[in-house]
């Protein structure tokens, strides 16, 4: 069955079911290995840098996993305005960084305006930079903004492509229709797209990681996030455990197989649950990593879910150890826009 989707990118949904059944028993090492082949004949052993800023911890949702939902009153909040992004985009490009990743909660002070002024001001001053968004979801209209005043690419993460399963990790009102909804206006619109989910979040099964892998071929996004999920202590999911690191790359390693064109993040929580999480993530076909450039006076309240690494080799600071790492790995460390390429031909790299 790995052959065979090795050599069509592609599996029945029964025999995709089975392979995942298979491999979250014990890892096939030949799994590993296609993945890992797969990724080097679009772009060979290049690992993509990009700088991540968490420009805010504000969020209006309530999603039940996540540590910075409105409802927790417990963390302190914090917002980046135009003048403190700038800045680390500017510690950013000093250090080689030619991708910026703006990810924040759902933050109203960040209107249409005034996310459109940032963006402006970035391309203005890097315009040999690419800008990835990653604000949540949004209206066609405001998307559109957004590309119309520079922005290249969108994360949004699917979360679980089950509706069942989806609205179980999620306040009433939040749909996973909704979410596909955004992903598909993001794709129309021109943006580079970034969806993804976490592993091992409650109550998630089998099949619903077959949903993930089938709505992702569905989509072709460009970039998919693969991270475990990890509890939060001031969340309702605070006593749940927390994802595996065999099954999350697993996961990986057949997203890389179905999508061999896409660029996929060696996660920062990957790399909390496992001191070499990166490296194995990598070893599974990953391609991207990305450093933290928030200031470092903010990183802690970026709290998603507990433990998260923030400082140490997850943080742009210390971005000689990143490269140092990436390079025992047997990796090239690459600091270019690292756009999503089409490419025509298997095993051609351009
Ligand atoms: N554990 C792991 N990942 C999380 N995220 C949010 N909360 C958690 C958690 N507790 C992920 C979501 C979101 C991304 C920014 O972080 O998938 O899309």
């Amino acid at each position: 069955m790995i052959d065979k989707l090795y050599n069509n990118n592609n599996l029945p949904k029964e025999e995709l079911g089975q392979l995942i059944k298979d491999n979250l028993k014990g890892i096939d090492p030949k799994l590993l290995k296609l993945a890992r082949k797969t990724r080097e004949n679009y772009y060979g052993n290049k690992v993509f840098f990009r700088g991540l800023i968490e420009i805010s911890n504000h969020c209006k949702n309530n999603c039940l996993y996540c540590g910075i939902r409105g409802a927790n009153l417990k963390i302190d909040r914090y917002r980046l305005n135009k003048e403190n992004i700038l800045a680390c985009c500017r510690k950013g490009y000093d250090m080689g960084f030619r991708t910026f990743v703006l990810q924040g909660g759902e933050d109203g002070y960040y209107s249409d305006d005034r996310v459109a002024d940032i963006i402006d001001s970035i391309k203005n001053e890097y315009p040999d930079c690419a800008l990835t968004l990653s604000l949540g979801e949004k209206p066609y209209k405001t998307y559109k903004k957004y590309y119309q005043a520079g922005a290249d690419r969108y994360l949004l993460r699917h979360e679980s492509a089950t509706d069942s399963h989806y609205e179980r990790l999620h306040p009433k009102g939040m749909e996973f229709n909704s979410r596909k909804q955004c992903l598909y206006d993001l794709k129309e619109i021109g943006f580079q797209v970034g969806a993804g989910f976490m592993v091992g979040s409650p109550y998630q099964t089998i099949d619903n990681l077959v949903n993930d892998l089938l709505f992702l071929k569905e989509l072709e996004p460009h970039m998919v996030g693969i991270g475990p999920f990890i509890p939060h202590k001031d969340t309702r999911f605070a006593a749940k455990e927390a994802g595996g690191l065999e099954d999350t790359i697993v996961m990986i390693a057949l997203t890389r197989l179905l999508l061999p064109k896409s660029l996929l993040p060696a996660t920062t929580a990957l790399a909390t649950i496992d001191s070499m999480g990166r490296e194995k993530a990598l070893n599974a076909g990953a391609n991207v990593v990305m450093p933290n450039l928030s200031p470092g006076e903010v990183r802690e309240y970026y709290s998603l879910y507990d433990n998260k690494r923030s400082t140490g080799d997850e943080s742009a600071n210390h971005i000689e150890d990143i490269r140092c790492r990436i390079k025992e790995a047997g990796y090239t460390p690459d600091f270019s826009r690292g756009d999503y390429h089409n490419f025509n031909i298997k095993g051609g790299v351009r």
